[in-house]
């Protein structure tokens, strides 16, 4: 069936093959229901400038009233009135320019998550740039240079503002993308906390052993909508492009029995497609996944997260939360080319030469401070940013990263991929570009990092915001002096 597929598109010839006629698989007719991925539809900031490499929007920041599920209001902290913001989409190469306003009752910035901008763009204040005060602008403008799917959050009280509803995908496409899946949804998981009354849950909930754990909002959100629904065709491929934008909560995505195939990361394709019946995502992590419902026409599949052991109490007395419901129509099932031939997803990706390259050692720490509450630290010393790592552009080095606390922490780099590697220095396969790793409780990760020439203070830190929040983090001097800035990095 693939063959005739291929020799049909090859050509141009139209096989007489009924199923194949009857669903063509090119990258534009969609295979699904009309209006399938309605409840999911993120929207868009309009685009202000004529020149097609150019994309122009602006973006406000503000207090707003959103609806998590029928009837379930609070006011949230929003980008342009929503939760999450909206979805950036721009292409390879292209020129993003963000009017960004500050409307709300704190200073606050922007950090483009995993995009390799210039320092004076990265969004964190007093390095970056000063932070924006209430009623303040900031104009970002930089090239996007990696396709992929990409967020975008604040760097100011870390914590409190994502946890608020601060967060936005920002999608990276390839024109020349080889994945020949029609269909495609962009889904934002992070969760809210709700208090009693209605109102957005204080950030400093549990006090420090709170901050210890990572405080987990009590409603799961997808596209800010709680157990949003999929109406889609059995046998149809969905390519889904998933961000994890909680501050604390790790997704243990689970199909109900089918199978997902993740085909990219944080920076754009890995090397090969895996098969999976789960997909875990720490913080800050991002999927490219390909998704076949082989269940029958009519029924429905459960998508939910189950608990992921991220440590002491991640997994005790907990149960899954529904993410979102797959209702699959009742016409029959799709019977095109297979998933496989539907698939470009190979990339060639060189692993980074770690020979000459310098050793970065650094331990995650906590210590419990006499009057009882909880400092994370690196290498013992919280907001690390006191001191730091240093790096000259062009060079190679190999982190090697040490958890010695009981919870996990997912180590974020801004402004450089890296590559996974193992204790004996080789690539972890497949290959991929990653920006953000999780580093399992007690136990060690290694990456390797290769720099390129945009000098600056880079921060790293734990994507458990309220982690990094309580001192695990720190900064990398690329190719200039030391900056202190613990104070305005959360
Ligand atoms: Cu997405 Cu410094 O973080
Ligand atoms: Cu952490």
């Amino acid at each position: 069936m693939f063959k005739a597929w291929r020799a049909r598109s090859a050509v141009g010839l139209v096989v007489a093959t009924l199923a194949l006629v009857a669903s063509p698989a090119t990258a534009d007719v969609s295979l699904q229901p009309p209006g399938w991925d309605k409840d999911l539809r993120l929207a868009e900031a309009p685009d202000l400038n004529p020149d097609p490499h150019i994309v122009e929007i602006n973006i406000e920041a503000r207090v707003a009233p959103v609806e998590l599920e029928p009837g379930k209001r609070v006011d949230a902290w929003t980008y342009n009135g929503g939760i999450p913001g909206p979805l950036v989409r721009v292409q390879v190469g292209d020129r993003l320019i963000v009017h960004f306003s500050n409307h709300l009752p704190m200073e606050t910035t922007i950090h483009w998550h995993g995009l390799r901008v210039p320092i004076q763009m990265d969004g964190v204040p007093e390095v970056s740039q000063p932070p924006v005060p209430t009623g303040g602008t900031f104009t970002y403008d930089f090239v996007v240079p990696d396709a992929g799917l990409f967020w975008y959050h604040p760097h100011v009280m870390s914590a409190a503002q994502v946890g608020f509803g601060l967060y936005g995908a920002l999608l990276v496409e390839d024109p020349a993308d080889p994945v020949k899946v029609p269909d495609q949804t962009v889904l934002v998981l992070s969760d809210i906390g709700i208090d009693d009354h209605g109102a957005l849950e204080s950030p400093d909930s549990g006090g420090s052993t709170g901050m210890a754990f990572g405080r987990e909002g009590n409603l799961v959100l997808v596209n800010g909508r709680v157990r949003p629904r999929i109406e889609a065709r059995a046998g149809a491929p969905q390519r889904w492009r998933i961000v994890n934008a909680a501050k604390s909560r790790y997704f243990g995505i689970d199909l109900d029995g089918e199978l997902i195939t993740r085909i990219g990361g944080d920076g754009g394709f890995t090397e090969y497609p895996v098969e999976s019946d789960t997909l875990v995502l720490a913080p800050g992590e991002r999927a490219d996944v390909i998704v076949v419902p082989r269940r029958a026409p009519g029924r429905e599949i459960i998508v939910r997260t189950i608990p992921y052991n991220r440590g002491y109490g991640s997994v005790e007395f907990r149960s899954a939360d529904d993410l979102l419901v797959i209702a699959l129509a009742a016409t029959p099932a799709y019977a095109g080319p297979p998933v496989p031939a539907l698939l470009g997803a190979r990339r060639t990706i060189e692993p980074i030469s770690t020979a000459g390259a310098t050793s970065v050692n650094i331990d995650f720490t906590i210590a419990q401070l006499g009057n009882g509450t909880f400092v994370y630290g690196v290498n013992g010393v919280p907001f690390a940013t006191h001191h730091s790592i240093a790096a000259k552009p062009g060079e190679t080095q190999v982190w090697t990263i040490v958890n010695k606390t009981k919870w996990s922490h997912p180590f974020h780099l801004h402004g450089f991929f890296f590559q996974v590697i193992d204790e004996k220095g080789q690539p972890v396969r497949p290959l991929e570009w990653k920006d953000t790793v999780n580093v399992p409780f007690e136990q060690t990760v290694r990456v390797v990092v290769q720099y390129d020439d945009r000098q600056g203070n880079w921060m790293f830190h734990c994507h458990i915001l309220d982690h990094a929040d309580g001192g695990l983090m720190g900064m990398l001097d690329l190719g200039v002096p030391h900056v202190d800035h613990s104070e305005h990095a959360r």
